[in-house]
């Protein structure tokens, strides 16, 4: 793990272990100084996130919450932003998403909730919001820690229940929210809230708040992504060892008292075709790393056409050691490793090497001197390097 996530301990005094065997998907919690203050304060700057907002590669939404006499409702609106109201104006805030992929703070920040797997992470977002914004009370299908980085938020909770949503307003507010718990939060303290549980945050004065989400898919969304890999994926994967010219052939053939009527031979075939196709577990598992590591639409790598390391600096370069990407994901499981979107298959040795990887996020100079010694991982870490997908550490 980054040395920076080692340091300091992600929920302050509370022990993650405890943390996950009592409250994790259980109930809100809040936890005081999850993370000192001037660690956060220090490397996440308001101006940092309202600069994003402004960024058309950026996923962005400006949220305005009614005005006090009521006479305008909730509005939405979607970035990038050339011009944002102006921070004296109450009652606005601004939402960031994936930060992470956009700012190194961004993935330290992330990188030091990784007691939880990656395969759960999903992304930082950050709100900054000016005295009384928020997005209303509602709820999320995901885990998250709201990490509150400057200022003070009013966070309030209620536990499943009604789902009502406020008719004709952008955003998916609740109609009826009564909650039951409420925390001011201040920098550095941390509210952890399960999916489910209703939460409305709102700022007291100009405030920054960091969301940590979780991803948990539900079976509906699973089974579409798995489907469309599988519409996707090649003859040689859809029907091993058949001749790819294999075609339906009649079984007689006979005048056709009733043209219309599909052969009865033809059904029995096109059924069998499918009865007989077998989803062998490891396909499944290769389809499970591909869904669990492709990257969100809005990624792209800047790529280079250097495909390695035989210049003359080539020692130099290697000596520094190999970090990933803070926007790529790297997951493994039993005998694959899966990156961006795709699945391999490394000998043992090589496996071991790409396992810590993907585990540390980063190759120190040994093992990568050692991964240069095998030539199908090599040209496989420099295929990743040309990519973008990897670098050498502190590039
Ligand atoms: C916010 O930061 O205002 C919203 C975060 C959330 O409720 O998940
Ligand atoms: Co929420």
């Amino acid at each position: 793990m980054p040395a920076a996530a080692i340091r300091l301990p992600p929920l302050g005094d509370v022990d993650p272990a405890e943390f996950l065997a009592t409250t994790w998907q259980r109930r809100p919690r809040l936890i005081r100084n999850a993370l000192p203050a001037t660690a956060l304060g220090d490397t996440l700057a308001i101006r940092d996130v309202l600069a994003l907002a402004r960024d058309p590669d950026v996923e962005s939404r400006l949220v305005e919450a009614p005005d006090a006499d009521g006479r305008r409702s909730w509005r939405m609106r979607r970035g990038p932003f050339t011009r944002l109201p102006s921070r004296r104006r109450p009652g606005w805030t601004v939402l960031v998403q994936g930060v992470d992929l956009h700012l190194a703070a961004g993935r330290a920040l992330m990188d030091r909730y990784r007691f939880i797997p990656d395969a759960r992470l999903d992304d930082l977002m950050i709100s900054v919001a000016t005295d009384g914004g928020g997005v209303g009370p509602h709820v999320d299908s995901y885990d998250v820690f709201l990490l509150q980085a400057h200022g003070q938020r009013r966070w309030r909770v209620a536990p499943p229940g009604g789902t009502t949503l406020l008719p004709d307003v952008p955003l998916r507010i609740l109609a009826d929210f009564r909650p039951t718990e409420s925390w001011t939060l201040l920098p550095g303290d941390l509210l952890y809230v399960p999916p489910g549980w209703a939460h409305e945050g709102t700022a007291i004065g100009e405030c920054m708040t960091c969301s940590i989400g979780f991803r948990a898919p539900s079976p509906l969304e699973w089974r579409q992504a798995f489907f469309a890999m599988l519409a996707d994926a090649d003859a040689a994967t859809l029907a091993p060892g058949r001749a790819a010219s294999q075609r339906y052939r009649d079984r007689q053939a006979t005048p056709s008292p009733a043209p219309a009527q599909i052969p009865a031979h033809m059904l029995d075939t096109l059924r069998d075709w499918i009865r007989r196709f077998r989803l062998d577990d490891a396909l499944i598992t290769e389809y499970i790393g591909c869904y669990l590591t492709e990257p969100k639409p809005n990624v792209w790598f800047d790529g280079t056409d250097a495909t390695g390391d035989d210049g003359p600096d080539a020692g130099r370069r290697i000596r520094r050691g190999l970090q990933l990407d803070r926007r790529t994901r790297m997951l493994y499981a039993g005998d694959a490793v899966f990156i961006n979107g795709e699945a391999c298959r490394p000998a043992p040795r090589a496996r071991k090497l790409l396992q810590r990887l993907a585990d540390q996020r980063a190759l120190g100079a040994v093992d990568t001197g050692r991964a240069w010694q095998d030539p199908a991982l090599r040209g496989r870490l420099q295929d990743w390097l040309a990519n973008g997908w990897l670098h050498h550490a502190d590039e």
